[in-house]
């Protein structure tokens, strides 16, 4: 997949696919920006990731050569969605996910941490119902679907 420039949001920032060669950093960036917060290091195992990444179903936004967003999809769900610790609130995340508009998103928050189910309703999705983590196999994971979507449910 060749690292092809899809969108340009505000001056500095540039959306695009991410490229194969890139997944030790997407590796690297899940691991710093959820560290501490949902997940420890390792949470979305390296494997999917560079597997994600090679069949072109990683999105990053990039400033100054550096990535600041990531978002997961296999087309029709997103499966995670990540922005920089420093550069949230900055509509980096609402524009990747509306870059990719899926159908449902996976939302994986846990108790007494920030939820990030306030963002995806601001965005228009609206929980379904609890699905399996592919990681621990238990029933947290928060299925939420886009509102056109949700009349057909
Ligand atoms: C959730 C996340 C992707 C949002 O990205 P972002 O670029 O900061 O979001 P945007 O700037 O596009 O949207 C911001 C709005 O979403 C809402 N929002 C964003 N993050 C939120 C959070 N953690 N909790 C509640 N609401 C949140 C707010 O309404 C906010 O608007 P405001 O700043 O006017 O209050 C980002 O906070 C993040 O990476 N969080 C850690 C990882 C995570 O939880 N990912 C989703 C797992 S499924």
């Amino acid at each position: 997949m060749s690292n092809v420039v899809l969108n340009v949001i505000k001056d500095e920032f540039v959306l695009r696919k991410a490229d194969s060669r890139e997944w030790k950093e997407i590796v690297e960036f899940f691991d710093t920006h959820l560290h501490n917060l949902y997940h420890d290091p390792g949470f979305v195992p390296s494997s999917i990731i560079r597997d994600k990444v090679q069949r072109g179903n990683v999105v990053v936004v990039e400033r100054k050569k550096k990535i600041v967003g990531v978002a997961i999809t296999n087309g029709e769900t997103l499966w995670n969605l990540v922005v920089h610790k420093e550069f949230r609130r900055q509509d980096i995340g609402s524009t990747l996910l509306k870059y990719i508009n899926p159908k449902y998103v996976r939302i994986k928050a846990k108790g007494g941490l920030p939820d990030p189910t306030s963002f995806y309703a601001k965005n228009g999705y609206k929980p379904v119902k609890f699905v399996q983590s592919n990681v621990t196999r238990k029933k947290t994971i928060l299925l939420a679907a886009r509102e056109d979507i949700c009349s057909e449910l």
